[in-house]
């Protein structure tokens, strides 16, 4: 064809949906039809509560639904009438069998080739959105040639997504870069042309890069390796700091203020999270594994140790402080979703630092603006998180509606997610409602430690060490013997 006019993406989830609704938006000539196998979430997406949260996504929805953009469980039928296929699905780490816990879970997206090849005649422009390993298109145009004559007229693409959780809109509105990758035969850079006229509606030309698959797709897991290498090392060196005097915020300026260096994502935190950043470093710890490249795996895997680290740091820190005894003490927990603006909890730090309390046999209050109760319950008894039942866990936790109720009558408040609104929680009624010392820990240093210290609290932090008063000497702790 000359130009796209009808678009499938398989996949209904934090990628698809909000990439979809973009394209929607900004190409109405072009029908964008969103299909999943999970009539759940596609019934969600057809209803006023959409299934994930993104500021300004609810607006841009309402708006092309029932015109240019549907949602149908029937991928088929998405798929025949498609000239373009989005390939969006899960590509979670094995859990099972060879490379289990680090390599890429390919199975939905061999599924889906399965599917295209099956249905699928003509010519189609099938694109890889999903993360994979380098070379997986490969095993995806295999498939089509190995069962379906008509596939031979299929291309395949990559064209891997960079959208942050929280801000995806503006990022899908105004992305650095839109990443192309195809063969660099006369057919694949057809195809080539084709994509980047769909984005070319909205996205200037010079952010749109094309370049051969096998680098386009290392693109994406080197870019993330990158992203969480800054949040890590930024992280290491908050450790540095707790124990010296030195604030991390103070250290991240001035490092960042060289511009070979740049400001941006060195906020050092509890930790990061995200369905990404670790899925996708143990991609590529694999994919070097694989090729014989032992000190290239074990270099990326640092990554992953320092931030596993810096997590169950902060949560033996919260157990010293509280006289290394915090068995049936409430402590109230604010945030439990990976970042701010996002309902989103895969693999948020937030989980290891509860599961670490609850054994401890901490009561935890919890409050997230955006995470629901069973989302909560889920994660903590989900197998291999807390070595406790899930009995037992449910009984510890309880939800809060409100922060307030969440901080009454407890020792302690934990921020582990860096949500606006608590920087202008109403502190100075809080520690009237808590037990003394009331000590608040944050993960995410955001709040105003100097004022809460004059409301009474104690105060630790990532990356900054306050000075307690003498009686009680222990908090500046045996692991700061050359400072006290
Ligand atoms: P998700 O789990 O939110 O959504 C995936 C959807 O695919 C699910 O709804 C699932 O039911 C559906 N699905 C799986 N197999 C299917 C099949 N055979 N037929 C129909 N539907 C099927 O995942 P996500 O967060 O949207 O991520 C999708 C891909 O994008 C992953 O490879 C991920 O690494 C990558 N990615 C994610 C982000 C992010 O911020 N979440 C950013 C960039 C890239
Ligand atoms: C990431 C990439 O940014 C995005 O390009 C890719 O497409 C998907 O993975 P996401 O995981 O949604 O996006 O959010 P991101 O903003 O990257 O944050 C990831 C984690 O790192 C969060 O837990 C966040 O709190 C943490 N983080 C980020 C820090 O701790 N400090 C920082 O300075 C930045």
């Amino acid at each position: 064809p000359e130009s796209i006019r009808s678009i499938c993406c398989i996949g209904a989830g934090y990628v698809g949906g909000p990439t979809c609704a973009i394209i929607a938006h900004k190409c109405p000539e072009i029908t964008v039809t969103v299909v999943d196998k999970n009539p759940i979430r596609i019934a969600q997406w057809n209803s006023d509560k959409l299934p994930i949260y993104e500021p300004g996504l609810q607006e841009i929805v309402m708006k092309c639904r029932g015109k240019n953009l549907f949602y149908s469980t029937n991928v088929e039928e998405g798929v025949v009438n498609a000239d373009l296929i989005f390939i969006s699905v899960n590509t979670p780490t094995k859990t099972y069998g060879a490379g289990k816990g680090r390599a890429a879970d390919l199975t939905h997206v061999e599924s889906c080739a399965r599917i295209i090849a099956g249905c699928a005649s003509g010519y189609k422009v099938v694109v890889e959105k999903s993360t994979v390993p380098v070379r997986a298109a490969a095993s995806i145009s295999e498939i089509f040639g190995a069962n379906s004559p008509a596939a031979s007229n299929f291309q395949v693409l990559s064209n891997p997504e960079f959208l942050a959780e929280g801000t995806a809109v503006a990022d899908l509105l105004n992305p650095d870069r839109v990443l192309i990758g195809g063969s660099q035969t006369p057919a694949g850079l057809e195809a080539i042309a084709l994509l980047t006229a769909v984005y070319s509606h909205w996205v200037a030309p010079e952010r749109i890069v094309t370049m051969n698959t096998w680098s386009s797709e290392l693109s994406k897991l080197v870019s993330n390796a990158f992203l969480a290498q800054r949040v890590s090392s930024i992280n290491a060196v908050s450790a540095i700091c707790e124990a010296t005097g030195a604030d991390i915020s103070e250290v991240a300026e001035a490092v960042g203020r060289d511009s070979r260096i740049g400001s941006k994502f060195l906020q050092a935190s509890v930790g990061f999270g995200g369905s990404c950043f670790q899925k996708d470093i143990l991609n590529l710890v694999y994919v070097s594994e694989c090729l014989n490249l032992p000190e290239v795996a074990q270099y990326w895997m640092q990554v992953i140790v320092m931030n596993d680290f810096q997590k169950s740091r902060f949560a033996k820190k919260i157990v010293s402080r509280l006289f290394n005894t915090i068995s049936n003490k409430a402590i109230a927990v604010f945030g439990f979703a990976f970042k701010k603006n996002t309902g989103d909890t895969r693999e948020s730090p937030a989980i290891s630092v509860c599961a670490h309390l609850l054994e401890e046999g901490a009561r935890l209050n919890i409050y997230d603006p955006k995470v629901e109760t069973e989302q909560i319950l889920s994660d903590l008894c989900h197998p291999g998180v807390c070595a406790l039942p899930r009995e037992r866990i449910e009984n510890l936790v309880t939800t809060h509606a409100d922060p307030h109720s969440a901080a009454a009558n407890t020792h302690a408040i934990v921020v582990l997610t860096e949500w606006d609104e608590f920087k202008t929680l109403d502190y100075e009624k809080m520690i009237k409602s808590m037990l003394r010392p009331a000590w608040v820990f944050d993960g995410r240093k955001i709040l105003d430690h100097e004022r809460l210290m004059d409301l009474g609290f104690y105060t630790e932090c990532i990356g900054h060490r306050y000075q307690r008063p003498q009686f009680y000497d222990h908090c500046n702790g045996p692991e700061f013997p050359h400072f006290s």
